[in-house]
């Protein structure tokens, strides 16, 4: 079988590549990363999305061999050295997540934001998290969390 060598948050992987595997079944099957889940499985949702060199991607729609040599950023990889990334505190502060199931994915997505505009506007966070579906409707919790981090930034 092929196989194809990935680099998930700082660390080489060796992962089978079998035709038509996606980026989110390595993840989660062959490495045990369940952080990043599956949704729609047609890039509709957005529960899946990781980073790719810090730009965030749809998993589930995005090939093993699309990600060969490229840095890979999954919820597990989004705290360094034991301390939480800003974001996941503010979560945290504003108890954001409902179920929670979404809540991966549009954490990696804002995380992308404040990489790319570290001080967004509200109008600037809704529009970078509007593909992100939450049944639990917790958009305006994410939109002040979003900003609190960015403050303590
Ligand atoms: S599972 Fe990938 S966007 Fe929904
Ligand atoms: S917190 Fe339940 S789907 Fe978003």
């Amino acid at each position: 079988m092929a196989s194809a060598k990935i680099t998930v948050n700082g660390k080489d992987y060796t992962v089978p590549v079998v035709e038509g595997v996606t980026l989110q079944f390595a993840l989660r099957d062959d490495l045990g990363l369940t952080g990043t889940k599956f949704g729609c499985g047609m890039a509709e949702c957005g529960c899946c999305t990781v980073l790719i060199d810090g730009s965030p991607v749809r998993s589930c729609i995005t090939m093993v061999t699309d990600a060969i040599g490229k840095e890979i950023t999954t919820i597990e990889g989004l705290a360094k050295g034991g301390v939480l990334h800003p974001l996941q505190q503010a979560w945290i502060d504003l108890q954001v997540p409902q179920c929670g199931y979404c809540q991966s994915g549009q954490l990696m997505e804002a995380a992308a934001l404040l990489s790319r505009n570290p001080h967004p506007s509200e109008q600037e966070i809704r529009q970078a998290m509007q593909g992100h579906i939450c049944r639990c409707g917790t958009y305006n919790r994410i939109v002040k969390a979003i900003q609190l981090a960015a403050s303590r930034m």
